[in-house]
Parts: C-alpha cells; sequence; structure tokens
C-alpha cells in the first residue's frame, strides 16, 4: 500500500516534470524575442537582475542544504534537536544576514531606478507616443508642424531620445526589452521615458499591460539608424504626398481612397484626408508591418486588410470595405506609391 502510494508520487512528479519541460519547448514555437539588453537602460537592468540573482544563490543554497541536511536526519529516525548556538543561528541567519542583503539589494535597486528613469545626457530628439485602440502614433515635431507615423518609432543610435508617452483611450504600457523596462500610459497623465540603442538595428517593442481584445496585437518597432541616415529618414518623413492631377499615375486610387470611408479615420499629408482616427497613411508603403504588427506590409496582406481587417484584427476600428476589384487594385497602387 505505502509502496503503491510512492510509486504514485514518482509518477506524478514525473508527469509535472515533462510537463513543465514541454512547456519551455513549446514557448520555443513563439517567435524568438530577445531579452539581450542592447542599450544603456536595459543594461541597467540586466545588471540588477544578476546581481539579485549571485545575491540569492547563497540563500539558496544554505537553506537547501540545511534542508537535506534535516531530511536525512529525520530519516533515519534521528531527532533534530536544537543545538546551543541555535540563538547565534537565529540572529545572524535570521536577522543580520537577511538585514544586510535586503540594504545591498535597495541600493542597487534604487541606483538603477534612478538611471532607467532619466537619461544620462540631456536627450536632443523627443519622439511623441500615444497608445490607441490598438495601435501606437509617433509624432515627430519641430517648430513648424508635428508628423505622425505609426507603429514604428525611428531613432538615432548611440545616442538618448526622450520619449512623451499619452493615451486618450485606456492604460497601455511602452515597453522594448532590449532597450529599457516598461512605462504606463496613463490616459490624462503625460508621462516622459527614453531609450538608447547602443547600435542600429530593429528592436521590437509590445504594449505590456492589458488594454483590451486586441492587447496581444499592440507591436511596434524601434528602428535605430545611423545618425546621418535617421536625419535622411525623418527628412523623407516630413514630405507631404502629391496632391495627384488627372492624368498622374495613381490618380484613379486617390480618388477611390479621398471618395470612400477611408477619408473618415485616415490622414495623407498634402491630400484632403486629415482624419485622425486611424494611422496617419503619408507614407504607409515604406512601413514595416500592417495593424501594428498584425500583418506583413505587403500587396497581398494590404488588399485582404483593406476588404476586411476584422478577421485579423477584430473589435479594431476599421470596417470591412468590399471594394470593386478594379477600385481595390487602384487604391492599392496608390497606397504602395506612398513611400
Ligand atoms: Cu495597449 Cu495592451
Amino acid at each position: 500500500m505505502v509502496k503503491g502510494r510512492a510509486a504514485r508520487r514518482w509518477w506524478c512528479g514525473g508527469a509535472l516534470l515533462v510537463s513543465v519541460l514541454a512547456l519551455l519547448w513549446l514557448s520555443g514555437c513563439a517567435e524568438v524575442r530577445s531579452l539581450q539588453p542592447q542599450g544603456l537602460a536595459a543594461e541597467r537592468i540586466a545588471d540588477l537582475w544578476w546581481f539579485q540573482f549571485f545575491l540569492a544563490l547563497p540563500f539558496f543554497l544554505a537553506v537547501v542544504i540545511l534542508l537535506l541536511i534535516a531530511i536525512r536526519r529525520h530519516s533515519r529516525g534521528g531527532e533534530v534537536r536544537p543545538r546551543n548556538h541555535g540563538m547565534t543561528m537565529i540572529v545572524w541567519g535570521g536577522a543580520i544576514l537577511p538585514a544586510l542583503a535586503m540594504l545591498a539589494l535597495m541600493s542597487h535597486t534604487i541606483y538603477t531606478l534612478v538611471g532607467v528613469t532619466e537619461p544620462a545626457e540631456r536627450a536632443e530628439l523627443t519622439v511623441e507616443v500615444q497608445g490607441k485602440l490598438w495601435f501606437w502614433n509617433i509624432g515627430y515635431s519641430n517648430s513648424d508642424e508635428t508628423i505622425f507615423t505609426a507603429n514604428e518609432i525611428h531613432i538615432p543610435a548611440g545616442e538618448p531620445v526622450a520619449l512623451a508617452l499619452s493615451s486618450d483611450n485606456v492604460i497601455h504600457s511602452f515597453w522594448v526589452p532590449e532597450l529599457n523596462g516598461k512605462r504606463d500610459l496613463i490616459p490624462g497623465v503625460p508621462d516622459g521615458f527614453w531609450l538608447q540603442a547602443n547600435q542600429p538595428g530593429t528592436y521590437h517593442g509590445q504594449c505590456a499591460e492589458f488594454c483590451g481584445a486586441q492587447h496581444a496585437k499592440m507591436h511596434f518597432l524601434v528602428i535605430a539608424h545611423e545618425p546621418e541616415e535617421f536625419a535622411q529618414w525623418l527628412e523623407q518623413e516630413r514630405q507631404p504626398a502629391r496632391m495627384l492631377m488627372e492624368g498622374d499615375e495613381n490618380f484613379r486610387g486617390q480618388q477611390v481612397f479621398l471618395g470612400s470611408a477611408c477619408i473618415g479615420c485616415h490622414t495623407i499629408r498634402g491630400t484632403d484626408a486629415s482624419s485622425t482616427i486611424g494611422p496617419d497613411l503619408t507614407h504607409i508603403a515604406s512601413r514595416q508591418t500592417l495593424g501594428a504588427g498584425t500583418l506583413r506590409n505587403v500587396t497581398g496582406n494590404l488588399a485582404a486588410w483593406i476588404v476586411d481587417s476584422q478577421q485579423f484584427k477584430p473589435g479594431n476600428l476599421m470596417p470591412p470595405m468590399p471594394l470593386p476589384s478594379e477600385d481595390l487594385i487602384a487604391i492599392l497602387n496608390y497606397l504602395q506609391s506612398l513611400r
């Protein structure tokens, strides 16, 4: 009977271990997202993590060893009696050492918090980041105007970039694991944050606060360029689209766009489309994804998205647009010319 119970316990333990390993293995099916720090703030956070890990390790090992000794004595039928130096153990092991460890941990945490909250040097560039349902509006201002793009934050590499975070709907959380920690976007409470990418590259970002049905499809990219390349990108991004005239290539596509429901939600700078409910489409063709990382921005996906984005991202504000095929092709060609 006792033997049967022990065997059952072994089986349960084995099954649990296999399930945990299977879960770890299956998690490899998800797209690989790196947690390797690639920026100043993320490095400080990783340092804190390792500090905490190595600080906790000896305590953990000591507790496990003491526990094993006690189990061994108990299983041999020996009596576990308090020793004379029990009090010393309690004072050192239960008070002094933990207090010192907590003090060290607290100091390092405060030091890291200060380091990740404010950039070491004043940032020259400030990027506006607005959390929407469910995408990100990204704004660049100069003395004349603020231009918007969506779901892609282009920055110069190797320098701190300030972010002005805001939300006019629900709470979102801005997170680029490789570059910095998380920062919530609280409606009505504009907040500052910053990023720095040590090297040019593309870094994945994700909303990290549940914000509704499509929270999981609220991705974004941080694209860090060499500073000169970034200046060129910004210069290009500032250019409005050209208002096309009859006889111009893609004129029909533009007219379909301006004559349909598209104009009720989107902006294409330079044309009559100036609504700000959905993402700005002035340079839509230069972006990598559609629907905040839902689909890759290629012709077939763009067509499917226009016809019925609800099948990819149910609940988003864009209604299905069942256009006649010639109109759809015209609008596709027009949108893909907006680079
Ligand atoms: Cu926005 Cu989750």
